[in-house]
């Protein structure tokens, strides 16, 4: 049943040209691998012939979990290939795409199988999960055969599961406000990658964007500006908006795991409330929410109470990155001083490992797990009720360290995990001086599982992610620029296994991925010809960043 990948791999090299015309060459000639699928599947083998969608064909439901999968193969075949199928309980003698749960599917909880025959598709999996993803397998199959000649598509069978658990895309909203139509088109294409965690940046310096009934200056005051223009008017999202985007994550299969970044990046927050304001420094102004204060703990306390009945995850980003940039009055300002004393603690760095200490037991009361930077590994915080975001690629040594320490960890380094990173040279804006292109995302993670991870700590590796901070990507358009198509090789780091990836394979698949950003009036930059999609005008103002 198993097709052995390895030698259907062809192994034409790929020609990465120098500067300006950068453009990759894909294996036109070649058959596309796998269906087209993105993510590679696990498993797969090609079959006898095809599958033919007619009016008659049914979706046939075998259980609760199903339907909402049913729901979504349904509008997605309507918008394919225009047949508006009806969604039945009882298969008719042929002609139907069956999904089923079933106990004995040998695949993990998301995982799925999806026989293609030449009478019937079905799909079968344990859970709502995988059925949900064998349906993103199936419109994926008919994408990669076009419009046109999408309601035929090639016998095949599939035996899916991820690689990780963890499948995540990090959106700083604090820096430029993108809004509910751009979130909702992300995690749609989140969906369709099988990504799970949708890890939301929603405070920073630049701007407070969750709306806290208790403390409404919050929004009115921290919402005003962005990291280009400081005086724009406030944006941000009310606790409707958020549930309606909960909402919609969920049934995409989709976690939301809201970061309330303290007790630095703290700016937006201390505009509003400057008697929770810990001071900060020239270049950053009220960094700091003030961890002298108890005050300061109950105002924290008040907001991550009304952010953990928002989001039905398991799990709050507490942040905790770069106190440094804005934390020098904690040495001197009298309150802080005597507070650290009274605690007996050292310095500001004890403070600082106490304030993140206090906040995870305030996250633990709240029936969740604290997630945060990797800064939070020197705060001894629990490394069974926390996870750790491993963002600095050149502390190796920390990576190490905490995985002995028996943390978890997500894997999302700088290099090549941050997507605000210029992905050719001639780019005119983003963060540089490495370039994050599409290999190098695509060649994740296994050389940092293979050199620095230590043996037997593997299991601790919840998954990966991509961050896209926003100092320099200001507009929907750049956005997407910035993100398409190297979302592609994110979800095939985080799904397939490393035996089935292959970067040539993958390209041939990415074309046509290209056309569905293409009929989804998606922007992205195209890798075979970048001068097709040109770069978004830099914005008035070209932000800096921050770090
Ligand atoms: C970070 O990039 N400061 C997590």
């Amino acid at each position: 049943m198993r097709r052995l990948l390895t030698g259907m791999l062809a192994l034409s090299a790929v020609a990465v040209l120098a500067a300006c015309s950068f453009a990759v060459k894909g294996p036109a000639a070649k058959p596309v691998q796998f269906a087209g699928i993105i993510p590679a599947p696990a498993r797969f083998e090609a079959g006898q012939g095809t599958f033919a969608f007619g009016r008659g064909t049914a979706i046939v439901v075998r259980s609760e979990a199903g339907a909402v999968p049913a729901g979504f193969l349904k509008e997605g075949l309507k918008k394919r290939i225009g047949l508006n199928l009806a969604i039945k309980q009882t298969a008719p003698a042929s002609g139907a795409v069956v999904l089923e749960t079933s106990a004995s599917a040998s695949v993990s909880p998301e995982g799925y199988v999806l026989a293609v025959g030449p009478e019937k598709v079905t799909i079968s999996a344990p859970a709502e999960a995988g059925l949900f993803y064998g349906v993103q397998s199936l419109l994926q199959m008919i994408d990669a055969r076009g419009a046109a000649r999408g309601r035929t598509i090639p016998c095949a069978r599939i035996e899916d599961q991820p690689r990780f658990g963890y499948r995540g895309l990090m959106l700083d909203e604090s820096r430029h406000f993108f809004g509910k139509e751009t979130v909702k088109q992300c995690l749609d294409q989140m969906a369709y990658l099988k990504l799970n965690r949708f890890h939301w940046h929603l405070t920073d310096s630049a701007g407070w964007r969750i709306e806290i009934k208790k403390y409404p200056k919050l929004t009115e005051i921290g919402g005003i500006g962005n990291h280009t223009e400081p005086d724009a008017p406030a944006r941000f999202y009310t606790q409707d908006d958020i549930r309606e985007i909960v909402a919609y994550a969920r049934l995409r299969q989709i976690t939301i795991i809201p970061e309330i970044d303290m007790p630095g990046h703290a700016s937006a927050a201390t505009r509003a409330y400057p008697e929770f304001s810990g001071g900060g420094s020239q270049r950053y102004p009220g960094f700091t929410f003030n961890p002298g204060s108890e005050k300061t703990y109950g105002f924290l306390e008040d907001v991550l109470g009304e952010v953990a009945a928002l989001f039905p995850g398991p799990y709050i980003h507490l942040g905790g990155d770069e106190v440094s940039f804005g934390n020098q009055q904690w040495d001197t300002d009298p309150q802080i001083v005597g507070f650290r004393q009274e605690h007996g603690l050292k310095d500001k760095v004890e403070l600082e490992h106490y304030f993140i200490r206090r906040m995870a037991g305030a996250i633990e009361g709240l029936g969740k797990v604290t997630m945060g930077w990797d800064e939070i590994t020197s705060s001894q915080v629990p490394p069974d009720k926390s996870v750790l975001f491993w963002w600095r690629h050149d502390k190796r040594l920390l990576l190490r360290r905490a995985l002995q320490k028996g943390y978890r960890v997500v894997l999302c380094p700088r290099a090549p995990l941050y997507f605000d990173f210029i992905q050719l040279e001639g780019q005119q804006v983003g963060r540089r001086p490495m370039f994050n292109d599409l290999a190098r995302v695509y060649n994740f993670p296994d050389p940092i599982i293979k050199d620095v991870v230590p043996e037997g700590t593997a299991t601790q590796i919840q998954g990966v992610q991509a961050c896209v901070w926003t100092e320099s990507i200001a507009g929907d358009k750049r956005l997407k620029y910035m993100t398409f198509p190297r979302i592609a090789a994110l979800a095939e780091d985080a799904w397939t296994p490393a035996a089935n990836k292959n970067y040539d394979d993958f390209l041939g698949r990415v074309r046509g991925y290209l056309r569905v950003l293409d009929r989804e009036k998606i922007h992205y930059f195209d890798v075979f010809d970048p001068a097709r999609t040109p770069e978004p005008p830099a914005p008035e103002r070209a932000a800096k960043p921050l770090s």
